[in-house]
């Protein structure tokens, strides 16, 4: 008799249900209705217990149990899917006699029958569907070319405003639609932690909201605070019932059902309260915490639908209205320049004030040297500044009626406003940079900033007010500062007016520094800051060179000898040892206890002495894993051939380049088993 069948499962089953359930309705009161119910230390004790037990019992974990919300799976690729309902999309214009001569279209069609129009907003985002069966979410596809879309189900399980049971009815086979929207709050947020951790930060919260939705791992999906609003419910025949015979009907219904539907819809019996629905989106819509770009129109009664039919691309019963972009002309009063945390040079334009799209607007970016240029923008010109879906206003243009004879161009500033230092302009690039890296007050935040994130040393104590609040009361003025810090120093620390670090919070501070000095080499060589050395690259030198004093020792050769290390990247990093303020402070680093010695990965010395250039792709190892594996029996990688190499390890799709160079210089050339003989393993 099998085992495991005899333990009775129904207890655990029971207590799994409840919790779900529990966990399920905090969470639809949290996002949907803005309920906290419960403290956040309750709501993750239950969370953790159904973890907990999933994690026990995989048999009993639901694909759709709350705990997936959190994400954790991982896609390498994303499924493509064939929509069962071809993904339409609308006509749109930007034009109201377009709306009107739809809106006459429309009537002389449906002739009699009395009917009226929905009025809803029109998001700014990403368009998905939900397959929803016996009321669980099955499946989330992109709208992709529309006919064929990408499975993001295990991300779209992770947005908090998706249900992924329904409560109440609902048909038992559907597919909701509508559009992941990023929240401009979340998304400044998620844009300003970006810039941060040294990466790009997202154009707009519709790329933000696309690119998430395409992320490898769900639980990074699941950081990102996307929201869902459905706009559209795709019935299958035979699902039909009173009350999705309007478009209104069948969105009330979906709010029963657990769905984040738009409040703003509304019914327009004729043009002039479809009119004044327009009019009065197109400023209000400032005031929404998400971009809506349009407002859509369509036919409430779904039995006309079919009667009105489609055109080539997309139904008859339904139209879009584009918003235009809000333009203003106003003088430029003068131009300041800004120097972010990496020494980069932001001319700013200060603008006279001007009333546009609901905000007064006072500044604007004129992003770089070349953009000033390519506008010709001069001294006293007036500019057309414009907001068009997104919050923030943009240059587009000279207002040419107010140019002055002889205009002079705009005076680029020479030397840094904040260190005084001459501005460089690097080859090849848009703009200036302030190359005070070492001196220069915001440069020198901004290492901070670099230096406790959380890929680099993890402080997470300590956000960019502290530094600011540390670096301007000189505590610390450099990495090595943070530990020598005292809580006595800490207390009471504050901007006058604002709350000030308290003992618990000092403390705070003070842990999550001594717990970095835990962080192993490789993410304590990326801390460092060292320009161009991000955090592969660390790694792979970490990998390399096994500890700080022979990183500090190697020439530039040995440096650039590290896999895709290039020479430039080399002559940086060998600068950077070569100044003794840099080797001071690591002595000072490495006094405080931080790690300055890879982790010994070293499982034997069978392949000590010899040199391997590997190159193809392999059955049982990603490339960077074959190195890891070849060092940590004590061997040595190379990236290019030479009378030094000892074997060429030949993956599959090799390049008959290396192939016909090994064989010049007599390399012996081994396939992965020959290698995986040579150290012994299966
Ligand atoms: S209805 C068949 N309603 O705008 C009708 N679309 O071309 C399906 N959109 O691709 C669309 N807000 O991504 C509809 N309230 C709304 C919408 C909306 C945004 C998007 C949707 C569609 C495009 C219109």
């Amino acid at each position: 008799m099998d085992l495991f069948s005899s333990i009775d499962l129904g207890p655990v089953q029971d207590r799994i249900s409840e919790l779900s359930k529990l966990i399920d309705h905090y969470n639809y009161e949290y996002y949907m209705n803005d309920r906290s119910l419960i403290s956040d230390f309750e709501f993750d004790a239950l969370l953790r217990e159904l973890v907990d037990l999933e994690r026990q019992y995989p048999e009993l974990a639901s694909p759709n149990s709350p705990s997936k919300r959190v994400g954790g799976e991982i896609n390498k690729s994303f499924r493509q899917v064939t929509h069962r309902f071809p993904m339409l999309s609308l006509g749109n214009t930007y034009s109201i006699e377009e709306i009107e001569e739809f809106e006459a279209r429309t009537r002389r069609l449906i002739g009699e029958v009395p009917f009226t129009y929905t009025c809803e907003l029109k998001y700014d985002g990403v368009a998905i569907g939900l397959t929803y069966r016996h009321g669980q979410l099955v499946q989330a596809v992109t709208r992709g070319n529309g006919a064929v879309g990408d499975d993001i189900t295990s991300n779209a399980r992770t947005i908090k405003t998706i249900p992924l049971r329904l409560r109440g009815e609902y048909p038992d086979d559907f597919e909701a639609r509508g559009e992941v929207v990023y929240p401009f709050e979340a998304f400044n947020q998620m844009n300003a932690q970006r810039e941060v951790d040294g990466l790009e930060p997202f154009a707009n919260p519709r790329n933000a909201a696309s690119g998430s939705l395409k992320l490898q791992d769900s639980s990074e999906c699941a950081k990102r605070k996307l929201m869902f609003c459905m706009y559209f419910m795709m019935l299958p025949d035979g699902e039909m019932r009173p009350a999705y015979e309007t478009h209104s009907g069948r969105l009330d219904s979906a709010a029963s059902m657990g769905f984040k539907v738009q409040p703003h819809i509304k019914e327009c019996k004729d043009i002039n309260e479809i009119k004044a629905f327009i009019d009065y989106w197109d400023t209000e819509r400032w005031n929404l915490p998400y971009a809506v770009d349009g407002i859509v129109i369509k036919v409430n009664q779904t039995p006309l639908w079919d009667q009105l039919g489609m055109t080539a691309k997309s139904p008859r019963w339904a139209i879009a209205y584009k918003f235009k972009a809000q333009q203003a002309s106003t003088p430029l009063e003068s131009v300041s320049f800004q120097v972010g945390r990496t020494g980069v040079v932001t001319p700013v334009a200060n603008l006279t004030p001007v009333w546009l799209g609901g905000t007064t607007v006072r500044r604007a970016t004129l992003n770089n040297a070349d953009f000033i240029a390519s506008l010709d923008i001069r001294e006293g010109d007036h500019l057309l500044v414009e907001k068009g879906g997104e919050i923030i206003p943009k240059i587009v243009g000279v207002d040419m009626q107010y140019r002055q004879p002889n205009a002079r161009p705009i005076a680029y500033a020479a030397t840094c406003p904040e260190c005084g230092a001459a501005l460089v302009r690097a080859e090849g690039e848009t703009g200036y940079y302030c190359p005070n890296r070492e001196l220069c007050p915001p440069q020198r935040v901004g290492m901070l900033e670099h230096f406790v994130s959380r890929k680099a040393m993890d402080i997470d104590s300590l956000g960019t007010e502290r530094l600011e609040l540390l670096y301007n009361s000189g505590l610390v003025r450099t990495v090595a500062d943070l530990y020598d810090l005292r809580a006595e120093q800490l207390i009471g620390l504050g901007v006058e007016g604002q709350a000030t670090i308290q003992a618990k919070g000092a403390d705070n501070i003070l842990s999550a520094i001594s717990k970095s000095k835990e962080v192993p080499f490789e993410r304590v060589l990326f801390a460092l800051g060292i320009r161009l050395v991000g955090e592969v690259g660390a790694k792979k030198l970490a990998r390399y060179f096994s500890n700080i004093d022979a990183l500090m020792q190697a020439s530039i050769e040995e440096i650039a000898q590290v896999d895709d290390m290039g020479e430039k990247t080399a002559i940086i990093i060998h600068d950077y040892f070569a100044n003794p303020d840099h080797l001071l402070l690591i002595e000072r680093l490495r006094a405080a206890g931080l790690q300055f010695v890879a982790e010994d990965r070293t499982i034997s010395s069978r392949l000590a002495g010899l040199t391997f250039v590997v190159s193809g792709v392999f059955s049982s190892f990603s490339r960077e894993e074959v190195k890891a594996h070849i060092e940590s029996h004590g061997g040595k990688v190379s990236s290019s051939l030479s009378s030094k190499t000892s074997y060429l390890l030949a993956g599959e799709k090799m390049g008959p380049e290396k192939l016909k160079k090994a064989e010049k210089l007599g390399i012996k050339i081994i396939s992965e088993q020959e290698y995986l003989d040579m150290v012994g393993q299966e």
